[in-house]
């Protein structure tokens, strides 16, 4: 029988800049998605976009644009990410597709024909910038618990779901099935929020001359549908008109969600789908929030990481890997770029880096890249990498994605070692022992094949690329219960020298992987001495901004023309900082002999200074009283 597997991400609010906790979700859903595909399951992974509501009006009309429009424009910051990503979702859900709205009313109409659905007069408080109902017992002061916006109170007819009635169904639900919420430690709170209190009633209404951007209820048209009771129903709309052929992927394997939503999905989803006589996800997994170097991620601070310009510096890979790496899928982590290239150094580089080019270097030196009949099988190493694939399915289906790397980190170690105490160099003095040699460098290349298959979900640009060295063939057609067989390695394939799949992050801030927060090395100490003579090459000017302009597809890089004695043209990566408008008329510093670069298809004639912080805070270095443009700086 076909099996399938059907995995989530909640769908991002549109009118959101990217950042690194959506890619988390995401790549998380796609690291399951890859794994389940190469155990030969039917999987449909779904992510998109929430597109409905006050925020997306208010920034639609700020624009000067309709909202349909305005998200048209945005959901495609989204679609760029995943594919810079590597991500493989099979559908991207928007809830202003047709086909999502036309769901979404017909079973509210369900729910209305059944009596799940009833108007009522509604007063008490309202937070018009969060679209949400208050009752006294959250105000405080006036103002929303969850924006600490003042509240207004408002009195008006509105419809709600009865969910009240699904409280002890919900809780028996909970507890019947234990893996329905992950962690264990988030399904207590969600129990222990169930225990203290009543579930109330959910108005699922908004009268349209307060918020009309929404889906209009079929049997009231006067009103649109309240964002999460829209939003949530992608979960099932996606199977019905964008998983193709296949309608029955409903119930979701899966749906991963960050821990600040867990709330909405654990009760009013499972309520909704219960008043539906719906079948309820297998699972729902909440995961932590990623802080950056030890503070909350926020606009304001200026320190939201950007996945696009991680991916540009390191490669999705490495990014991919950093993130489950670092830290326990479910627990709070902390971002740091330090870390980061440790991580890329010490385990991308140098444990598996090395292995492999050593590896395929000694296949070469030996037996001129064709891999040797094996004398013998090493059966610890066989075990061992056979084993691999059954734990990856049970700590996958657990998204225990740390654990999973420890596994296949079990086989990169052994296979150091191996190396280490068979000395493949020693064997090779003597024709006597030229078929433990073949037995050796069988087991290694063996090894790797099984490596590139169990890290291929983690890292599949590196490693496609590794295993198509390897096999001749490519990774996407695999079965891994047919191909996790220690021997399916081709004796007599040959294999050519490959250039090396990690490279190490030469740079000041290069440190091994911090141990813990106390280890952690600052930048600052690291920096080198430099001599006079050093610094006395590099020219440094004041230069004129005489006009400014934003480079055309980028959010970050200014063109400007300066007078440093002479005009120039300046690329600067200054644009989430300053507006081209306010810089012109400045005096800034500029290095003046710098070799001119290309940056987006425009040439740099120069740099120009400025101080930063790991923060993200940026300030120009300008000059603190008139000097004549083009004056040395030294
Ligand atoms: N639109 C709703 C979800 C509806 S699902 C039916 C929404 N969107 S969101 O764009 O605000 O958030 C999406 C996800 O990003 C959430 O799961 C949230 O937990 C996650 N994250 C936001 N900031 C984060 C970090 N700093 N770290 C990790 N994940 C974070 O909520």
């Amino acid at each position: 029988m076909e099996e399938f597997y059907y995995v989530t991400t909640p769908i991002y609010y549109v009118n959101d800049v990217p950042h690194i906790g959506h890619a988390y979700t995401t790549v998380a859903a796609d690291i399951l998605a890859r794994f389940n595909r190469l155990m030969g399951r039917s999987v449909f992974f779904l992510t998109g976009t929430d597109e409905h509501g006050q925020k997306v009006l208010k920034a639609a009309s700020d624009a000067g644009i309709t909202p349909k429009d305005h998200t048209d424009k945005l959901c495609e910051n989204f679609k760029k990410l995943w594919t810079k990503l590597d991500i493989t979702n099979n559908a991207f859900i928007r809830t202003t597709d047709a086909g999502h709205k036309e769901i979404v009313q017909g079973l509210l109409q369900r729910l209305f024909d059944k009596g799940e659905i009833v108007k009522r007069r509604y007063e008490g408080w309202y937070c018009t910038h969060d679209e949400r109902f208050w009752t006294d017992k959250d105000v405080k002061d006036g103002n929303c618990p969850d924006c600490g916006r003042a509240v207004e109170t408002i009195e008006e007819e509105n419809y709600f779901f009865l969910m009240s009635k699904y409280h002890d169904a919900l809780v028996r639900h909970i507890k019947d099935n234990p893996g329905y919420i992950m962690p264990e430690s988030r399904k207590n709170e969600v129990l222990g929020f169930l225990r203290s209190n009543a579930l109330g009633d959910l108005c699922i209404s908004r009268p349209k001359e307060r918020l009309s951007w929404g889906v209009a209820l079929p049997f009231d048209t006067n009103y649109v549908t309240y964002v999460w009771f829209d939003a949530l129903i992608n979960y099932y709309s996606a199977t019905q008109y964008l998983s193709g052929d296949k309608k029955d992927f409903w119930p979701a394997s899966v749906h991963i969600v960050g821990k600040d939503i867990l709330t909405t999905h654990a009760v009013f989803w499972s309520a909704m789908l219960m008043a539906l006589d719906m079948p309820l996800p297998k699972r729902l997994f909440a995961h932590g929030w990623w802080t950056m170097e030890g503070r909350k991620m926020s606009k304001s601070l200026g320190n939201v990481v950007d996945p696009f310009e991680m991916i540009e510096r390191y490669g999705a890979d490495a990014l991919r890997y950093f993130i489950f790496r670092e830290v326990t899928f479910g627990l709070d982590g902390d971002f740091s770029e330090a870390a980061l290239i440790g991580r890329v150094n010490k385990d991308l580089a140098n444990d598996l880096g090395n292995l492999v080019s050593r590896s395929i270097a000694m296949l070469n030196k030996y037996f001129n890249g064709s891999v040797p009949a094996s004398d013998a099988i090493e059966t610890e190493l066989k075990d061992l990498a056979e084993g691999v694939v059954t734990k990856l399915e049970g700590h996958l289906d657990n998204l225990a994605f740390q654990k999973a790397l420890d596994e296949i980190w079990a086989v990169i170690t052994y296979l150091n070692k191996y190396i280490d105490t068979n000395k493949p160099w020693a064997l090779a003095k003597s024709s006597e022992t030229e078929g433990r040699l073949k037995t050796v460098m069988y087991s290694l290349i063996e090894g790797l094949r099984f490596v590139s298959l169990y890290l291929y979900p983690f890292m599949p640009h590196s490693m496609e690329k590794l295993y198509g060295h390897l096999m001749n063939s490519d990774i996407g057609d695999v079965s891994l219960r047919e191909a996790a067989i220690w021997g399916r390695l081709e004796q007599e394939g040959q294999i050519q020298g490959m250039e090396q799949l990690f490279p190490r992050i030469e740079t000041e801030a290069a440190q091994p992987a911090p141990k813990s927060k106390k280890a952690e090395v600052k930048v600052e100490n690291v920096i080198d001495i430099i001599d006079i003579a050093d610094f006395a090459k590099v020219r440094l000017k004041t230069a004129k901004i005489l006009s400014a302009e934003a480079v055309k597809g980028s959010n970050k890089l200014i063109r400007l023309t300066v007078d440093a004695g002479e005009e120039r043209q300046v690329v600067a990566g200054i644009g989430k900082h300053y507006t081209p408008e306010e810089l012109v008329g400045k005096t800034v510093v500029i290095v003046a002999n710098l070799k001119p670069a290309k940056l987006m298809g425009v040439e740099s004639q120069g740099m120009v200074l400025a101080a930063s912080t790991a923060e993200g805070a940026l300030a120009l270095i300008t000059v603190d009283k008139e000097i004549p443009a083009g004056a040395l700086v030294k």
